[in-house]
């Protein structure tokens, strides 16, 4: 069990700077996710975390005592890949076994802890197997149980579900899920995909080129994003963006393409420039007109089962929202959408942050 800190962790590669001062805490036993768009460092803080790179500055501690200069070996640590790196000519029972005869464990324990293991994960019906004679969930599960099986203080998670087809992708995250609540062993795992950080995680930080975004639980990151760049990246369909005017400051309204909306805000805003931002589920569009409702022309409607993804003419700009699959909409044709004014976001348009 361990509690990391980073303080102030950089790393440049050929003088380009891409982890720019990074300072977190991850509490004892927490599930705690870094989420990023392609290229913005989340494998490099996990290789830094794992000893498997030199960060450039700062210190990273494990339960209060800088390791730095500990091997990877030293810092006790379990990493799972995205390949899940299993040794194709071994059974599935001598890859298990394999991190225990590294520690010259006794051949009696290492044969319970590969039983008990492979009980734990639902692979123990494929023991005399090689990894070739597998599917891929399987494998994920064997590289997973290889490493649960020598007990680490951390464990680190560097996208090992992306090679996954996406119904298993969405069985092994329960099956991940179950796995930490049974062993409570602190676990820093790193993804692009939000779905998969926000259903998994205690905390989450959301990286962007290097820099810690905002770190929080899901609900608050959702909720709550800082800016637009966590606004637009936690959330399928991402949120809709859209241009608009202060109008008034107490109480806040803007205009939005010739509409007037309400918006609660933390802050009163400084510039007139403003972004807002809804989320297409909380945008319903409906074939009849309602008090307060707004005429909008359809483009593309999607069925998603029980409801529809409509796309929707806005200004100059497409949105997307959303409406149940019985309303007669089509193509082209008219819709009414009301705005949901307790939940439109507010951003400056030149920073980003929300207001
Ligand atoms: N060994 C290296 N030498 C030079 N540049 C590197 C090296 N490793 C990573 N980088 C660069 O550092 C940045 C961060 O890379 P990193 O692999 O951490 O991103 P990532 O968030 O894991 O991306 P992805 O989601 O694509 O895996 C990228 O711009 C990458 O090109
Ligand atoms: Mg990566």
């Amino acid at each position: 069990m361990a509690e990391i800190l980073y303080e102030d962790i950089r790393k440049s590669f050929g003088g380009v700077e891409v982890i720019k001062g990074l300072s977190l805490r991850i509490h004892d036993g927490e599930f705690f996710t870094f989420v990023g768009p392609s290229g913005c460092g989340k494998s490099t803080i996990l290789n830094i975390t794992a000893g498997l790179e030199n960060a450039t500055g700062g210190v990273i501690s494990f339960d209060g005592r800088p390791v730095n200069d500990l091997s990877p070996g030293d810092r006790d640590v379990a990493m799972v890949f995205q390949s899940y790196a299993l040794y194709p000519h071994l059974a599935v029972y001598e890859n298990l076994a394999f991190p225990l005869k590294m520690k010259k464990e006794r051949r009696d324990i290492i044969d319970r802890e590969v039983r008990r293991v492979a009980r734990l994960l639902g692979i123990d019906g494929f023991l005399k197997r090689r990894p070739r004679e597998l599917s891929g969930g399987q494998r994920q599960r064997v590289a997973l149980g290889r490493a649960i099986i020598r007990k680490p203080r951390v464990f680190l998670m560097d996208e090992p579900l992306s090679n996954l087809d996406a119904r298993l992708r969405v069985e092994m995250r329960a099956e991940l899920k179950r796995l930490h609540h049974e062993l409570k062993i602190t676990t820093i795992y790193v993804t692009h995909d939000q779905a998969e950080a926000m259903s998994l995680s205690d905390r989450i930080a959301v990286i962007h080129e290097g820099e810690i975004q905002q770190c929080g639980t899901p609900q608050e990151i959702y909720m709550k994003p800082v800016n637009t760049m966590v606004a637009g990246f936690m959330g399928s369909p991402p949120m809709n963006f859209l241009p608009a005017q202060l109008k008034s400051r107490s109480p806040v309204q803007v205009d939005c393409s010739g509409v007037l909306i309400s918006a609660v805000t933390e802050r009163v805003p400084e510039h007139d420039d403003v972004t807002i931002g809804i989320r297409p589920e909380d945008l319903t569009v409906l074939s009849r007109k309602t008090e307060g409702s707004v005429e909008v022309v359809l483009s593309i409607i999607e069925s998603a089962g029980s409801f529809n993804w409509v796309d929707l003419r806005w200004g100059d700009s497409m949105i997307k929202g959303t409406s149940s699959a019985e309303e007669p909409l089509e193509p082209g044709g008219r819709g009414f959408v009301t705005i949901p004014e307790d939940r439109v976001m507010l951003f400056d348009r030149g920073t980003g942050r929300r207001i």
